[in-house]
């Protein structure tokens, strides 16, 4: 057990697909027996660019946490809590907001290719939206953090983070620490299409929760390769996604490798390839799924879960808001 500290999180718009498991949640379950771990739910930031749906956002808090809890992230080893009942983490934002120029938040490489994805422009973007990694800075900074597991497009936030705790510790004297980025192992999974990053917007995802009929009905529809026509036809592995996801979740290498001469070679069909494929994400996502339907006829206890959570990650950020107001010297009760 190392003692450094690891924090993570998710916005929750949508229920978790497996390019979270892949590229996060397996990871999390792992790093929970070597770190203290908070997970977060970020609800905050999914409301930045969702102020008018605020139940889509709250319905999603319990999907998310159902998700976790399905995959095996341990509420005895992980804090997962919710990120709006840590209001802490709003009065530390509103101190750091003075540490960052607009320039530099408009230089912000991540927030800038989401404004493009949302079709944002610089005069209508929601301003909490355009600052939101001056929040996530505070979410890092808040839990002493050493550590932040993130896909390779969080980067700059990460960097940003370490620059206000740079600029903060400069002017009032040492008090955050920086925090490393810790880039997921797997490279980020494609969707059913082919054409992009699995995700929920782009409706190519396959979830966590999907019953399997459902998985099957999608698996079906991947993208394999246009040119194969007839089962003798000769087919193609490079960007067939019944192969891409094949690399990625069966561990039976062998039989992949079997696979994949048979289909170059021609005489193997497509459904029979897919059926295969079936059979080999349904064991990894039947006991997710049963599990995940155990959790949900008792509700309350999830959000007992959450409730705990928050108030223990609750802790933690009072005390290091504690450390900030003192260093500011805004701690006016502490000079009578
Ligand atoms: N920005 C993350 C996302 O896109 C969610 C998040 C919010 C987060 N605060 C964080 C991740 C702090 C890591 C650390 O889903």
């Amino acid at each position: 057990m190392s003692n450094k500290i690891i924090l993570t999180g998710d916005r929750p718009t949508g229920c978790l697909h497996l390019g979270h498991y892949v590229g996060s949640l397996i990871s999390r379950v792992n790093l929970q027996h070597q770190y203290k771990q908070f997970v977060m739910i970020a609800d905050w930031q999914a409301l930045t660019d969702n102020s008018e749906n605020p139940e889509k956002v709250r319905n999603n808090v319990i999907e998310v946490a159902l998700d976790y809890l399905a995959v095996g992230i341990d509420p005895k080893l992980t804090t997962i809590f919710i990120q709006s009942q840590v209001t802490e983490l709003a009065e530390l934002t509103l101190y750091y907001l003075n540490l960052v120029t607009m320039a530099r938040l408009g230089r912000n490489p991540t927030v800038k290719s989401e404004m493009q994805q949302k079709g944002y422009a610089n005069n209508n973007t929601p301003a909490g939206f355009y600052m939101y990694p001056i929040s996530q800075a505070a979410d890092i900074t808040a839990f002493m953090a050493n550590v932040v597991p993130v896909g390779e497009d969080q980067l700059p936030v990460i960097e940003q983070t370490n620059e206000i705790v740079r600029k903060f510790n400069s002017i009032y004297g040492p008090t955050l620490i920086e925090a490393q980025a810790l880039l997921a192992k797997t490279s980020r999974l494609p969707g059913l299409d082919g054409k992009a990053k699995m995700s929920k917007s782009l409706n190519n995802a396959i979830f966590l929760s999907d019953s399997q009929d459902e998985l099957k009905r999608k698996i079906m529809s991947m993208y394999t390769d246009s040119q194969h026509l007839k089962i003798s036809d000769k087919g193609k592995i490079e960007g067939n996604m019944v192969f891409t996801y094949l690399d990625a979740f069966d561990s039976d290498k062998a039989e992949v490798a079997k696979l994949k001469e048979h289909y170059a070679a021609g005489g193997l069909g497509d459904v029979k390839l897919k059926n295969y494929l079936f059979e080999v994400l349904n064991n990894i996502l039947t006991p997710i799924r049963n599990k995940r339907l155990e959790l949900a006829q008792n509700i309350n206890d999830v959000y007992a879960v959450l409730f705990n959570g928050s108030a223990q990650a609750k802790e933690v950020a009072q005390q290091t808001l504690e450390n900030v107001r003192n260093a500011i010297g805004i701690n006016y009760a502490k000079n009578k």
